[in-house]
């Protein structure tokens, strides 16, 4: 775990090159999206391209999530709270997204509004869409995402060592949910539950077994094997390892790359820990009562960093090549959700803040591809048109590698 961090503490800008030189002398590395996408090239596309002699440059897959200025507040005693405000983010098939922030921040209400799951009331979404396969959730009704909900879209809740029921077999917990969302018989659901248990480690022969017969890690990953059960294309997870040791966390951890990778899912990893983004996820979205402040490819924003924000979190983590005697922790406290400061949430405790920042909100400007950033003192870079000569170039090097 602590080589893990090695690569995430580092002080954004200055340090973004030695990482890379250390990722090429064999360190951990953050893997690149595109790999994946290269994999996942059908043969008719490769064909298709070496038969006309260079390359199509092909646009990009659709998104499978799109999520567009969602808002959602909570109202008690008469009070709001700001638990999310205009969350934007997209998600393209057998992509990987961390959600991190600090508690309280809003990853939970986030993902429980994509899930249709904020309890009414207190909760309510005031505005956004959330665009799922062409579809927005937030007009179908219940019934239709009862469907979407397990079939389509999984999510493993904050706490699962709760969210097993202690006086059924484990195995038949499996093989409910598959009798649910599939048209299979009875003995077909025991089948595939005992074949889900033996994908996630655990042998089938203890399909039978009840929750309190198994450790912290097995009872987690009897919960990713219900996640999973009905092949969802998205995979929503809340903090999937906190509750575990270290040991067991790097194996839940493995086996849910694993099954990302056979089963090409996309998935949002929500967390407060930096190394297990680096270890998981192609981008990262850094949250902030209630707001995305910095996402982006995981690479740019880790070498990149922008926001103040995001600067301060891999300031306050210890980082073992660094002769710093103390830490750099964040001043201050989240600002209290239901009283947020003017213009800039971070304001009052930002190091770099200027007069300005207490009176404009920011809004999120795109400072390099895919990498967008909330804050007053960043500006957008200008797009640049490239000349279809330059993408023809472009198109026959990369045919030569
Ligand atoms: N059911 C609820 N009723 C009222 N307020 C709520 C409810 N659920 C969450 N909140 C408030 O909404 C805000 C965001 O909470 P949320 O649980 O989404 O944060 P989080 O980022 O998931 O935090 P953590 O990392 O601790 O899980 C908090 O201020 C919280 O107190
Ligand atoms: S807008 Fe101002 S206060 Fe907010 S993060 Fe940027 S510099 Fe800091
Ligand atoms: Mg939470």
């Amino acid at each position: 775990m602590t080589t893990i961090l090695k690569i995430q503490i580092k002080t954004p800008n200055n340090r973004a090159v030695q990482t890379d030189q250390k990722t090429n002398q064999g360190q951990p590395q953050i893997e690149s999206p595109t790999q994946d996408i290269h994999q996942s090239k059908s043969s008719s596309e490769s064909n298709q391209e070496s038969n006309q002699g260079h390359p199509k440059i092909s646009s990009p897959p659709p998104d499978l999530l799109s999520v567009q200025g969602l808002t959602i507040t909570y109202e008690v005693d008469g009070e709001i709270t700001q638990a999310v405000s205009d969350l934007s983010l997209t998600l393209k098939k057998g992509e990987t997204l961390g959600l991190i922030g600090e508690t309280g921040a809003g990853k939970t209400t986030a993902a429980l509004g994509l899930m249709g799951l904020v309890p009414h009331p207190p909760g309510k979404i005031i505005g956004g869409k959330v665009v799922y396969e062409g579809e927005d959730l937030l007009q179908l009704s219940e019934e239709k995402m009862r469907t979407i909900r397990g079939n389509k879209i999984s999510m493993i809740f904050q706490d699962p060592m709760t969210s097993l029921n202690p006086v059924m077999t484990v195995g038949d917990q499996i093989a409910e949910v598959i009798l649910i969302h599939e048209s299979v018989t009875k003995s077909q659901s025991v089948t595939k539950a005992m074949e889900m248990l033996e994908m996630v480690g655990i042998p089938g022969a203890r399909y039978a077994d009840y929750p309190h017969q198994f450790s912290g890690g097995m009872k987690q990953r009897v919960v990713i094997a219900i996640a999973l059960a009905c092949n969802p294309d998205l995979l929503i997870a809340d903090e999937p390892t906190t509750a575990l040791d270290v040991t067991i966390q790097a194996q839940v951890l493995d086996l849910m790359k694993a099954l990302k990778e056979k089963y090409n899912t996309a998935m949002i990893m929500i967390t407060h820990d930096l190394g297990v983004v680096a270890q998981v996820c192609d981008k990262v979205a850094i949250m902030y009562a209630g707001e995305i402040v910095e996402s982006g490819p995981i690479r740019d924003v880790y070498q990149n960093t922008q926001h103040p924000y995001t600067k301060g979190l891999f300031g306050s983590i210890p980082d073992l090549n660094s002769t710093a005697e103390r830490l750099n922790p964040i001043k201050g406290l989240m600002p209290d959700p239901t009283d947020l400061p003017s213009g800039c949430r971070f304001h009052p405790r930002c190091p770099e803040a200027t007069a300005l920042c207490s009176t404009v909100r920011p809004e999120p400007v795109i400072t390099n591809a895919g990498h967008s950033v909330r804050c007053l003192n960043c500006q957008p870079v200008p797009s640049t048109v490239v000349p279809p000569e330059a993408l023809k170039f472009v198109a026959q090097e990369s045919h030569h590698v």
